[in-house]
């Protein structure tokens, strides 16, 4: 557990920025591990370099990925009812807070906060989000925490009634079932007794699936492949860029998409001096993105120790918010 600073300027105008120095996992360590595994793999928390997220922001705003207008429409639909659940006075905690285009769209209905507390392991942006955020709401108190989300830390006081978190995008989704629940105990614990609201991509017909991660404009399969460009520009790879398609396809047995880099020919890489070989048609994974049933989602919860106490789904079934309390 990592010990907040104190606050230098309580009640200012400007946001607490509070730089916890995560260490980064280097990106030469996880790609020659990775390559050396039989299933070759690389984590997909490696895409989101400048360009990475560029490509991501496109895939928002594509018409087969349906996940973020989904969302958004539903926090817009159903904002009175969420912010009856939250409650006065509650310290509103986004895991993952890149860009703070939803939450701002539960402010509007969100009125009496004691703060929002965002935490990212992206500094700049972070940090420009929560001054954007700050000048548009200058009466809440905005904290913004540059710190891996995914592990434990004490959370400021702010004299809150009860601690309300917030994880949408179905990032929840990038996590294995056991990382997630993983994830989900870390959560509940940092909130101390406090509830959880998270974004979660529902099972649905194969088709839509597939669609929303092979879109006709090429964007996910550049996102894809954009992992072999970072790792030619940063760890000095040879990746042959015409040498590897996008590959992306939903697993049924594991409730899963998967997405693969394959290779279309048989063909060496070096990367920092060590040789990888790949066969024809063998894969990089770079991905899965699960896929979960509402009551599906509800039970992992409870085994992290959550009591599932709502859910908001659209009419198509596409998207949930789930509300979870602490048990
Ligand atoms: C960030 N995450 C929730 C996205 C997803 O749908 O799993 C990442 C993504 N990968 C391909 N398209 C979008």
């Amino acid at each position: 557990m990592t010990a907040i600073p104190e606050a230098k300027q309580p009640g200012a105008p400007e946001p607490r920025l509070i730089d916890l120095h995560p260490a980064a996992e280097p990106f030469l360590d996880a790609v020659l591990d990775g390559l050396s595994q039989d299933q070759k793999a690389i984590p997909s928390k490696f895409f989101y370099d400048r360009r990475g997220s560029e490509l991501f922001d496109q895939i928002t705003r594509l018409d087969e990925y349906y996940p973020t207008r989904t969302e958004k429409a539903l926090l817009k639909r159903f904002g009175p009812e969420i912010a009856e659940r939250v409650g006065a006075g509650a310290q509103l905690v986004e895991f993952g807070a890149g860009s703070a285009d939803k939450v701002r769209l539960l402010l509007a209905a969100l009125r009496d906060l004691s703060a929002y507390v965002a935490i990212d392991i992206s500094r700049d942006f972070l940090f420009a989000e929560a001054v954007e955020l700050q000048r548009a709401y200058p009466d809440l108190p905005v904290i913004a925490i540059c710190a891996d989300y995914t592990r434990r830390l004490d959370l400021p006081d702010t004299g809150h009634s009860r601690r309300v978190g917030l994880f949408p995008g179905s990032t929840i989704g990038n996590f294995s079932r056991p990382e997630a629940m993983r994830f989900l105990s870390t959560v509940r614990r940092m909130l101390e007794g406090g509830a959880f609201m998270v974004g979660v991509d529902l099972k649905k017909p194969t088709d839509l699936l597939n669609a929303a991660y092979n879109d006709a404009a090429g964007v996910t399969a550049a996102f894809n492949l954009n992992l072999l460009k970072r790792a030619n520009r940063e760890l000095g790879a040879d990746f042959d860029l015409a040498g590897f398609e996008h590959l992306a396809f939903y697993n049924e047995t594991e409730g899963q998409i998967e997405m693969h880099l394959r290779s279309l020919k048989p063909q060496q890489v070096t990367i920092a001096g060590r040789a990888f070989g790949f066969a024809q048609g063998e894969t990089i994974h770079t991905e899965i993105s699960s896929k979960y049933a509402v009551d599906e989602f509800q039970e992992l919860a409870r085994a992290a120790g959550f009591n599932p106490a709502g859910v908001w789904v659209d009419d198509a079934r596409l998207f949930s918010i789930h509300f979870l309390d602490s048990a």
